[in-house]
């Protein structure tokens, strides 16, 4: 982090999402119900495929993992967003803007490996159900956690080696909520067009990748789904729209922050609250509270955690 000393900037000015108090309002009340929604439901999974031997097989381990990521998504943004909603003069440091950009790309990254991987689960599952046990073993998705954890550090790595020693010598106005690269490096005092370019090619190969993959994937699902239709179809059908309901959702608008080529308006900043605020919460709801052993583990869970207060 050593731009920080050869900057003049030391702290970013964000303009924040809108100056309508009604719109303030609104989005205060929205921000706070969705990521207390998404604390609560993250935990939650997270605790009970931890605390329910059942639920030790790779299906629920990826799930888990999906929803420790998800804490984070929730916790990059939002909560600053949400104290900073009513305040006229909103702030960030140097260092926290870097911060916050580094952890974006980090999570990002691990989420996008972590969805694959769960689209694959699904796909040896369905598609060879006789040899699921064989091919998703514990290695495999030991392997897939750290393969995400790896994917995502590298890139975010790659994406903040263009960015720690721009020069930022006194514009320091971003017209969003967070920081993130592609308004970020506008702001720099040199000629930004080829790292632009860079960023958005880095962000949005792997974000349309990931996306073209896990579209295949359900695609070939689907398919395998409807030529061996049987009576478990109807229910392997709705799982998978509500799947691929949440790829389209976390991946949207993403793919529009990054590869939006009209800067001058403002949609992508609004897009964004997606990402920072319903897809995490929309995860725990759509894996794990349609699944009936989950639904049956959390409440065991639940009951645990009132008796034990009530004993204490
Ligand atoms: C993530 O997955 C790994 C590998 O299966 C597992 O050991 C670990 O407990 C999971 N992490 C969480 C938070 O569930």
């Amino acid at each position: 982090m050593d731009g920080a000393n050869q900057s003049a900037v030391s702290e970013f000015v964000f303009l924040g999402l809108t100056n309508s108090r009604a719109i303030q309002l609104f989005l205060f009340v929205l921000s706070s119900t969705f990521y207390m929604a998404s604390m609560m439901g993250n935990s939650l999974t997270v605790l009970t495929v931890a605390s329910d031997p059942h639920l030790h097989s790779p299906m629920y381990f990826l799930l888990a993992n999906l929803s420790f990521i998800d804490l984070g998504v929730s916790s990059l943004t939002s909560p600053k967003m949400i104290y900073d909603l009513f305040r006229k003069h909103k702030v960030i440091s140097f260092r926290g803007c870097i911060t916050q950009i580094f952890f974006i790309h980090v999570i990002g990254g691990v989420e996008m490996v972590l969805l694959i991987a769960m689209a694959f689960d699904r796909y040896v599952a369905i598609c060879k159900p006789l040899h699921y046990l064989n091919i998703m073993n514990p290695k495999l998705c030991i392997l897939f956690v750290l393969a995400a954890w790896m994917i995502g550090l590298m890139h975010s790595m790659v994406q903040l080696a263009f960015v720690v020693n721009l020069p930022f010598c006194g514009p320091n106005v971003l017209d969003s909520f967070y920081c993130d690269l592609p308004r970020l490096i506008k702001l720099a005092c040199t000629d930004t067009y080829r790292l632009e370019f860079m960023v958005t090619a880095n962000s949005g190969f792997i974000s349309v990748g990931s996306f073209i993959i896990l579209i295949i994937s359900y695609i070939v699902i689907i398919l395998t789904v409807q030529k061996h239709s049987s009576t478990g179809s109807s229910k392997a059908l709705s799982t998978l729209s509500a799947h691929i309901t949440v790829v389209v959702l976390f991946f949207g608008p993403l793919i529009f922050v990054y590869t939006w080529p009209f800067p001058s308006m403002n949609l992508d900043k609004f897009l964004a609250i997606f990402d920072a605020v319903i897809t995490p919460t929309l995860n725990p709801v759509i894996y794990t509270f349609r699944n009936q052993e989950m639904k049956v583990a959390m409440k065991r869970v639940c009951r645990q955690l009132v008796s034990s207060r009530k004993i204490s």
